[in-house]
């Protein structure tokens, strides 16, 4: 089995002005399609070969792992941006994030330091956990809630090739943009499934 790098679920620049379509071309074009890359040839000929990316971010380490789980992460985060995205979640989602933040503002503020406060480069995940209730992850480099059984239902990419072109070091401009383009469909989806 060959990884491929899935196809954008809308146009380069569809996201501009909130995410430029240069930063897409680097961010998908070449991070992305060089985690791909590099799984592929780190899974050839292994017990890998032929496994699930899922399995696989389970099971390895070291280099397949930070490849396997990176093309996870990255598949999953274009699905969390939409042109047509923003505003606020409805129904159970909204529901859902009531009971665990106590209000869409707090959970946007809680999100946002969580995101900000990733040290290096990470990602800031809304999770469902183990419990069902919904809550706010940091992890650092490629690690991703699969490794909790976790469900992720959100996620903002903190590594610094996701804002810099755009927004250099303020990651809170690159946040406020993130929430402009939020597809809470998507994770409403998520929380469903
Ligand atoms: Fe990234």
């Amino acid at each position: 089995m060959t990884f491929q790098l899935p196809d954008l679920p809308y146009e380069r620049d569809a996201l501009a002005p909130h995410v430029s379509a240069e930063t897409i071309e680097y961010h998908h074009g070449k991070h992305h399609a060089g985690y791909v890359r590099k799984l592929n040839e780190a899974v050839a000929g292994t017990r890998f070969a032929d496994m699930s990316l899922e399995a696989i971010v389970h099971e390895s380490d070291g280099k397949v792992f930070d490849n396997a789980a990176q093309h996870w992460n990255h598949s999953f985060y274009w699905n969390c941006l939409s042109p047509r995205g923003g505003g606020d979640p409805s129904g159970t989602l909204a529901e859902k994030i009531r009971d665990a933040f106590g209000d869409l503002g707090s959970f946007r503020k809680a999100f946002d330091e969580a995101a900000s406060g990733v040290f290096g480069s990470g990602w800031a995940w809304l999770v469902r956990d183990q419990k069902g209730g919904l809550a706010i992850r940091q992890t650092a480099n490629a690690e991703n809630p699969l490794l909790r059984n976790e469900t992720a239902l959100l996620t903002c990419d903190m590594w610094e090739h996701a804002y810099y072109i755009d927004y250099r070091n303020a990651k809170k401009k690159y946040l406020a943009a993130f929430w402009q383009l939020v597809n809470w469909r998507f994770t409403a989806d998520r929380l469903a499934g």
